[in-house]
């Protein structure tokens, strides 16, 4: 039985190649102090950091910056920025980069309203901060769909912890999303970014536990077909605008909480997947891509059978003549071959240097203070670890 719900989506978009000429007058409505926050570079090599500022500069802003931001974002990186906007009275957040670059900025945002000064008080939920900072958005890499959501992710290095937050006031108040911005994404981080959003189509939606509504469905089908179709064509021809500006539009639209209206969203392979770029600092789309075949297979029962198949036959091109059963496990081949040799990732955590060691460890934490991951079937700790080993 479908769940009643509230949708609200306030992030205004301005979606396309020439759009970022209206940053100033978006700017200009928070204030006059910005914290521009962004990654290890890339936005420099490609212009965007001079048209940034050129836009801030119009806008007649004083302009603070916090570079640096890494991969699977550090908590001091994030309490530096906070630092910043409270002795600089900082009035708006300006996030340029990937998911990593907008969840530091989202936890910034919040941290800066916090008496305290460590943002991980607030993400493990010992303080609560109703308010943040405004936030703006130049997204550059397709991926996290963060640019929409209420959520960002961030780790702790020192506890090898990696934790989401979330709250309604998190979202960008404005997103650019501007395809050509992520022409210069490499092969790997395209593939990785591709599985992501496919990965919250999945995790969120798709095979959460049972409320279905069949127009949503057949839209996250509709999405997902989407990513099969032109994760491959940005890679072979990466300044391809089409295909970049529909990667772009399904990562907003995967997690921005309309294809989820109503659903129970259990997230299971990220609630894995992050132990794993927790512990292993290793990219969270990759992660995903290694995990999400063998959690099939490992679900893969005669109540979970028909769904993964209308996934295979939907969305994979598996013939819909086989039994359940069968084209179920012909869905999870397709996935792995979308995965491992069309967009080339590698099938394997020990082919990033993992052994199992920490498995132990990384399936309790996965499984969080209810000692469970509740979904489409219920994972135990002893079950999550099983997991982590059939990825090996
Ligand atoms: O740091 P720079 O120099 O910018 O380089 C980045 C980084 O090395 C590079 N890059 C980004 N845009 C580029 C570019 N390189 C060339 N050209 C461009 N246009 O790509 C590398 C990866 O960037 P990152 O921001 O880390 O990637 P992504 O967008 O995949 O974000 C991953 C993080 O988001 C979290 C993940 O766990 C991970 O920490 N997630 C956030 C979510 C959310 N906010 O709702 C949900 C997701 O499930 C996910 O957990
Ligand atoms: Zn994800």
């Amino acid at each position: 039985m479908m769940k009643d719900f509230i949708f609200s989506n306030t992030t205004k978009v301005y979606f396309g190649k020439d759009q970022l000429q209206h940053l100033s007058e978006e700017m200009s409505k928070f204030g006059k102090k910005v914290l521009l926050v962004y990654g290890g570079g890339s936005i420099k090599r490609i212009g965007l950091y001079d048209r940034v500022m050129e836009e801030l500069n119009k806008a007649g802003m004083t302009v603070f910056e916090l570079p640096g931001v890494e991969p699977n974002p550090h908590h001091t990186t994030v309490n530096k920025g906070a630092a910043i906007c409270k002795k600089e009275g900082i009035d708006v957040v300006l996030a340029v980069g990937g998911g990593s670059t907008i969840d530091a900025t989202k936890a910034i945002a919040a941290t800066a309203k916090y008496e305290g000064d460590d943002c991980w008080d607030i993400i493990t939920g010992k303080a609560f901060v109703p308010d943040n900072l405004p936030i703006v958005t130049v997204l550059t890499l397709s991926a996290t769909g963060s640019e929409m959501d209420i959520g960002g992710v961030i780790s702790n290095v020192e506890l090898n912890d990696k934790q989401p937050m979330f709250g309604p006031t998190l979202r960008s108040n404005v997103s650019f999303l501007d395809p050509t911005n992520t022409f210069s994404v490499n092969a790997y981080q395209t593939a990785s970014g591709s599985v992501d959003i496919m990965a919250h189509v999945f995790d969120v939606a798709y095979f959460s536990a049972q409320e279905e509504m069949d127009m949503l469905t057949r839209m996250q089908e509709e999405v997902l077909k989407t990513v099969v179709k032109y994760a491959p064509v940005a890679i072979d021809k990466p300044d391809d605008y089409e295909a970049r500006a529909n990667l772009m539009w399904a990562s907003s639209w995967a997690l921005n909480g309309f294809l989820f209206s109503g659903i129970s969203q259990d997230a299971v392979c990220h609630m894995i997947e992050h132990e794993v770029s927790a512990f292993y600092d290793i990219t969270h789309g990759h992660g995903l891509a290694i995990i999400i075949p063998k959690w099939l297979t490992y679900i893969l029962n005669e109540s979970t059978a028909p769904k993964i198949k209308r996934l295979g036959v939907n969305v994979l091109g598996v013939d819909t003549s086989l039994s359940d059963m069968d084209g179920a496990k012909a869905a999870v081949a397709a996935l792995e071959i979308l995965f491992f040799e069309t967009l080339g990732l590698k099938s394997r955590l020990s082919d990033l240097g993992i052994d199992d060691k920490n498995f132990a460890l990384m399936a309790k934490k996965a499984c969080g203070s209810k000692g469970k991951l509740e979904g489409v079937t219920t994972l135990t700790p002893d079950d999550v670890e099983k997991i982590f080993r059939m990825c090996l």
